[in-house]
């Protein structure tokens, strides 16, 4: 799992917040399976919904200029963005996402490996929806300032806290990534955050340029194009 701050400025999330608080939200069983419908109790933008499209573009846009984002998902191709609102006791019950989406305007096929979470909303707007994400080492819970991004593997059971006081509204999305493995993927975000950091004390000297090799040579193994 990993925290990205300050994905979108004050400004944009303001301006989204404004645009979608005027939108029409419906009921978000529209886009999960007979499983996930039984614990879903949201509302969400429509997947054709011109401002989610609109509003969506702008997070893509975002993402691509995001570094850290593409380091850690390495992204192949990702779902347009969709919108969910939470208030008045409503939660999402623990589960697992579906492992293949299709992109609405295309039909495309995306397989799901990373999940992001993109807050539109401030901790001290809302009580509850925290998000639950459980893993092999224990839950995790997580609840981030407007305009963070939480990024976790698909491959996790999860699920959203009842909201008792407020509106909890976030951007939801999929990613299919260039490396499938959770593992793999993490070691090399881990190689490539330490090359950056040790690059940035000690310049280009020849070990840097054997290290930076050598992460470039275990993403050509591992990933699929
Ligand atoms: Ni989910």
């Amino acid at each position: 799992m990993l925290h990205i701050p300050g994905v979108l400025s004050r400004e944009q999330v303001a301006d989204m917040r404004r645009r979608l608080d005027e939108s029409q939200w419906v009921d978000g069983r529209a886009t999960v399976g007979t499983q996930g419908a039984k614990v879903k109790q949201n509302r969400q933008l429509p997947e054709t919904s011109p401002l989610g499209l609109e509003l969506g573009q702008i997070i893509l846009t975002a993402l691509a200029g995001n570094p850290l984002f593409f380091s850690a998902a390495l992204p192949l191709r990702t779902i347009p963005p969709l919108f969910n609102c939470y208030a008045g006791g409503e939660h999402y019950g623990a589960h697992i996402d579906g492992s293949m989406r299709r992109i609405p305007a295309t039909g495309q096929w995306v397989r799901t490996d990373v999940s992001s979470t993109l807050f539109l909303c401030d901790p001290d707007e809302y009580d509850g929806g925290e998000l639950i994400v459980t893993d092999q080492y224990g839950e995790h819970e997580v609840k981030l300032p407007a305009g963070d991004l939480i990024l976790y593997p698909s491959t996790s059971i999860h699920r959203v806290e009842p909201v008792t006081r407020g509106a909890r509204i976030c951007s939801f999305f999929w990613t299919q990534s260039m490396v499938r493995d959770d593992m793999r993927r993490s070691m090399l975000l881990e190689l490539d955050q330490n090359i950056q950091s040790l690059r940035a004390r000690l310049g280009d000297c020849p070990e840097m340029v054997g290290l930076t090799g050598h992460y470039h040579n275990l993403l050509r193994q591992w990933s699929e194009v």
